[in-house]
């Protein structure tokens, strides 16, 4: 942590430069919608929770000195202007790290879950089905039934696990009995973001391996825990769901303590090959 003492704002403007740069040289086409939003991250130093909305989930290694391998979890705001204490019109959620031993160099993956307007009514799935996933989280000694397990403990930022890291291969059945024979496996992690709320963040894989079906579908969103319906994108396909997108709705099934979840999940794609 000594090359990161003090609390710092990165203000970056989602302006899109690199796409007007990028326009000039591979002539794209207009977009179909536009918006300027300012994020703004406060690493968590220790003391400043109330005012933190990140904070290292993950320590540095030793390759190098810039940070290579430290991970920051976030639930930060975006403002319509560069002020700070501007009211926030969306959040985004998600996570990023350094990756480079000879400079400074992040990488991001995230979600803006924006909760002001309706979403539009949308068109037909062109394939459609329902599978429940069952998480066991592994508590130290059921390793035989356990699917899950902690990877990186929360951090001390709040009471809601902030940024604990759960890495699964849970299975995938077509009713809600955790014993039904597995139709597929989701193989991915999540991690919890907020200070003061339970909320995850989700990036999956489903992989399909049966005489029925064979491919995988990629899958990441913002798992809101204040929502009834959570809505995850589906990102691309391969094999039998090849270069696929869509929604998945996410509905909370049941909950055993923290050792066991289930989630009915919806998959809904828009574009079929
Ligand atoms: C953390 O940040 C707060 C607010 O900026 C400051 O008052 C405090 O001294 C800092 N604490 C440490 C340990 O740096
Ligand atoms: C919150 O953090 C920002 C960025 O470090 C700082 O400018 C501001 O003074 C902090 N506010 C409080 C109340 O600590
Ligand atoms: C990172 O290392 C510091 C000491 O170097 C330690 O206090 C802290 O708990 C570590 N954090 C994580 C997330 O491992
Ligand atoms: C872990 O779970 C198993 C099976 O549910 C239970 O028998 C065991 O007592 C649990 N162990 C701990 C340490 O909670
Ligand atoms: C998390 O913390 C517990 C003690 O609180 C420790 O036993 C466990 O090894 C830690 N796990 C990881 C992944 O750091
Ligand atoms: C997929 O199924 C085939 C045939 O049953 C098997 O040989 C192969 O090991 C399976 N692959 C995975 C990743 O489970
Ligand atoms: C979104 O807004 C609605 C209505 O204001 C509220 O009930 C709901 O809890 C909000 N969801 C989130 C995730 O903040
Ligand atoms: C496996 O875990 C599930 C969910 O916690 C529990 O209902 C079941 O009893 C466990 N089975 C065994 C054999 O421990």
């Amino acid at each position: 942590m000594a090359q990161i003492t003090h609390t710092y704002i990165l203000c970056i403007l989602f302006s899109l430069l690199i796409l007007i740069v990028h326009s000039k040289q591979l002539d794209q086409k207009k977009p179909c919608k536009r918006f300027v939003v300012y994020y703004h991250d406060i690493l968590f130093n220790g003391t400043d929770a109330a005012n933190a909305t990140s904070a290292v989930a993950v320590n540095q290694t030793n390759l190098g000195k810039f940070n290579h391998g430290m991970m920051v979890v976030f639930d930060d705001p975006l403002t319509k202007d560069n002020h700070l204490l501007s009211r926030p019109v969306a959040r985004a959620q998600g996570f990023f790290f350094y990756d480079k031993k000879d400079a400074l160099n992040a990488w991001f993956a995230f979600t803006m879950v924006f909760n002001s307007t309706k979403h539009k009514d949308q068109k037909k799935p062109c394939k459609r089905f329902v599978v429940y996933y069952h998480d066991i989280l592994f508590n130290g000694t059921d390793a035989a039934n356990a699917t899950s397990a902690v990877a990186v403990n929360q951090t001390n930022l709040g009471k809601f696990n902030h940024g604990m890291m759960v890495v699964f291969d849970d299975p995938l059945t077509k009713d809600n009995h955790l014993l039904s024979r597995p139709v597929a496996r989701a193989q991915g992690f999540f991690f919890y973001d907020k200070k003061d709320a339970l909320n995850t963040w989700f990036a999956f894989t489903m992989v399909f391996n049966s005489t029925k079906h064979k491919g995988t579908i990629n899958i990441m969103g913002a798992d809101i825990f204040a929502e009834k319906i959570r809505e995850f994108s589906i990102v691309g396909g391969t094999g039998d769901f090849w270069m696929t997108r869509g929604i998945v709705s996410v509905t909370p099934d049941t909950q055993q303590g923290n050792y066991y979840f289930r989630f009915k999940m919806d998959v809904k794609m828009y574009e079929c090959y």
